[in-house]
C-alpha cells in the first residue's frame, strides 16, 4: 500500500553550526529537537561529521537520552562512526558519503561501483547495525542502478537525494522530478522503503510530496533558516501543512 502520510524528519545540524560559530553552548540543538518534537516532527535527524563541524558526540548522546521521537543518525560509512552508532543506538543510521572540503553532502553514496574493501566495510556496518536493532538507510542518487545495488546489500530503506531537483533551473526541473519519480517507484516495487531529502524548501516540498511512494522527508537547512524569521514551531507546522496538502 502506498503511503498517505509522509513522516517529517527535522535535521537540526545547523543549530549546532550557529552554536559552534562562537564555540559556546547557545543555541542548543537539543532544545531545537525538543521544539521540533512538540511541533509535530516525526523524527530528528543529525549528521555527526568526521570533522565535527556541527553536531558533536555529546549532542548525539543527549538527543538519544532526551528525545522521544526516533533519531536518524547520518554518518559516513567508517569504523569510527560504526562504533559510535553501536554505542548510541539511534533508531536508524543513514549512510552518507563525506568529503572534508564539501560545504554539504554532495551526491549520494556510491554503492554501484565500489572497491572490494569499501564494499566489505559497508556490508559490515549494515549487518552489525541490523544485529543491534538499528535500522539502516542509504542516501543515494535517484538512479535505478544504485537502488539495485542497495537492495543487493540487504538494506530496507533508501533516502533519495533531492538536491539536484531542488537546485536545478526551471528548464530542467521536470526532468529531475521524473528521475525522482522513477527511482521512488522502482525502489518501492522492490520492497524498499523510500525516503527523500536535501535542499527541500516550501516550494520544492510540494512536488516531492506528490510522489506517492515516498514515506519520509528529511529537511534541515531551510527549516532552520526560515525559523530565524518565523520561529521553529511555526516553520515546522507550515512544512507539515505543505506536505499534507500535497498528498
Ligand atoms: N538527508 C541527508 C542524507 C543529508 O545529508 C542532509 C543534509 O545534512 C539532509 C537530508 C537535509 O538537507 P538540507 O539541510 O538541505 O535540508
Amino acid at each position: 500500500m502506498v503511503t498517505n502520510y509522509i513522516r517529517l524528519g527535522v535535521n537540526i545540524d545547523h543549530v549546532a553550526t550557529i552554536r559552534n560559530a562562537r564555540g559556546s553552548i547557545h543555541p542548543d540543538p537539543i532544545k531545537a529537537a525538543k521544539i521540533a518534537q512538540f511541533s509535530g516532527a516525526d523524527g530528528i535527524t543529525a549528521h555527526l561529521r568526521e570533522d565535527r563541524r556541527h553536531i558533536s558526540d555529546d549532542d548525539i548522546k543527549k538527543l538519544k537520552d532526551q528525545i522521544e521521537i526516533p533519531l536518524n543518525l547520518e554518518m559516513a560509512p567508517t569504523e569510527e562512526m560504526l562504533s559510535i552508532a553501536l554505542q548510541a543506538k539511534p533508531e536508524r543510521i543513514c549512510l552518507v558519503p563525506e568529503k572534508r572540503l564539501e560545504i554539504t553532502t554532495e551526491g549520494g553514496l556510491e554503492v554501484k561501483n565500489i572497491k572490494k574493501s569499501k564494499l566489505l566495510l559497508l556490508e559490515k556496518i549494515i549487518n552489525k547495525s541490523y544485529k543491534n536493532n538499528i535500522n539502516v538507510s542509504l542516501f543515494i542518487d535517484p538512479d535505478v542502478k544504485q537502488i539495485r545495488s542497495a537492495k543487493n546489500l540487504g538494506v530496507k530503506i533508501v533516502e533519495l537525494h533531492t538536491g539536484s531537483y531542488c537546485s536545478v533551473d526551471k528548464k530542467n526541473k521536470q526532468q529531475e522530478l521524473e528521475k525522482l519519480k522513477t527511482a521512488a517507484e522502482y525502489a518501492y516495487k522492490e520492497g524498499i522503503e523510500v525516503h527523500a531529502g536535501h535542499g527541500i524548501n516550501f516550494d520544492t516540498v510540494v512536488n516531492i510530496s506528490k510522489i506517492k511512494y515516498i514515506s519520509e522527508l528529511n529537511i534541515g537547512h531551510f527549516i532552520i533558516g526560515e525559523a530565524i524569521f518565523w520561529g521553529l514551531e511555526k516553520t515546522i507546522i507550515k512544512m507539515r501543512e505543505k506536505i499534507d496538502s500535497a498528498i
